[in-house]
């Protein structure tokens, strides 16, 4: 028997991301092969971005996936997110030129506020929620606040592309494959103040510290590089990651609610205290998926340095809830 859709709002659909991402969920790689879905798209009210919109729609419409039930335009969060299972929030305003970050933090509070009440009142009551759109902790959480009567679990963040990029160079430095490494984790923040840590991986089975036994690499070129991924790949390409982004947002989603099989991943979820991380900021933690649930890896012990680097993506992270407290 045929399953009942399941229906995925995206924002920015019709960006970069979405252009990344749209056709991999509609060919079952986000929900399963076996999961027929409905695409509830959101632009900007903007002609040109609702013309762009068509388009996408239109080649979607080509690819005739047999997955993909039904694509409806949407310039309003209202109507884009009825009955909503999955929102995948990727839209957001850019910083545009002389734009501080207070100005940046103020406009995203404005989206992500409106799309948060719009949650609220239309979606699924256990709509699940990921954050792509920068900053994405502090989107997610203008959401989760905006959202009383949803799960406050239910919003998360996007710090998969890091753990991905964590996984990646660990994998080069050590010289195993990908798929061999377990245990990573990203800590906090989707910005360059992100911790990524390696001390609990293993690298098929053998303790990741003692086959790359090299601090000076992990502290200044592993955490650096991780951090700085995002800016090398626009200097690179004179674009920031699209289809990387949308690989992880694939990732996310997919082991969120299909399981991570005992893996550990990373999430930015609302904090339930642990780690010494107050309560209900989202924040890069290690998480283990199942049945649609997520559960964060506690008890991990923390030492010095990880303390202080975890404590400065926090810092960071308060500084950005404080600045936007005023319109919540
Ligand atoms: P883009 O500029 O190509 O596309 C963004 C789209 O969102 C545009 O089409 C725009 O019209 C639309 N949009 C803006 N405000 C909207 C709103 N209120 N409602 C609906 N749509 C809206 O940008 P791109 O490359 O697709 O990136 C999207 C976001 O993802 C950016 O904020 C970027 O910084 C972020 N990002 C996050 C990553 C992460 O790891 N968390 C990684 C890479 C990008």
């Amino acid at each position: 028997m045929t399953k009942p859709a399941m229906r995925v709002a995206v924002t920015g659909a019709a960006g970069q991301i979405g252009y990344a991402l749209l056709f991999r969920i509609a060919s079952g790689e986000m929900l399963g092969k076996d999961q027929p879905v409905i695409l509830q798209l959101l632009e900007i009210p903007d002609e040109k971005a609702q013309k762009a919109l068509k388009g996408v729609i239109m080649e979607l419409e080509d690819c005739a996936f047999p997955l993909l039930q039904e694509v409806t335009a949407h310039s309003d969060p209202m109507t884009a997110f009825k009955d909503a299972d999955v929102a995948l929030l990727v839209g957001a305003r850019p910083r545009g030129p002389g734009m501080e970050r207070k100005d940046l933090l103020t406009v995203n509070a404005q989206i992500f506020t409106a799309q948060g009440k719009a949650l609220n009142a239309v979606a699924s009551r256990n709509v699940k929620v990921l954050v792509v759109g920068n900053p994405a902790n502090t989107n997610a959480y203008i959401a989760m606040k905006s959202a009383p009567d949803l799960p406050a679990r239910n919003f998360t963040a996007m710090l998969r592309l890091d753990h991905n990029r964590a996984l990646s160079q660990l994998a080069a430095k050590a010289g195993c494959a990908v798929g061999d490494i377990e245990k990573l984790i990203v800590w906090g923040n989707h910005s360059p103040t992100m911790y990524p840590d390696y001390r609990f991986a293993t690298l098929a089975g053998k303790p990741a510290l003692s086959v790359v036994n090299d601090d000076e690499w992990n502290r200044n070129v592993f955490i650096p590089t991780v951090g700085k991924r995002g800016a090398a790949i626009i200097d690179a390409r004179g674009l920031s990651s699209a289809a990387s982004a949308a690989n992880a947002a694939i990732d996310h989603v997919r082991d969120w609610i299909l399981g991570s099989n005992g893996k550990w991943v990373t999430m930015g979820v609302p904090s339930d205290g642990s780690y010494g991380i107050p309560e209900g900021i989202i924040y890069g933690v290690p998480v283990i998926t199942k049945n649609g649930e997520y559960a964060v890896v506690k008890d991990l012990e923390i030492d010095a340095f990880s303390r202080e680097r975890m404590d400065l993506t926090l810092k960071e992270l308060t500084e950005e809830r404080d600045g936007v407290k005023h319109l919540l």
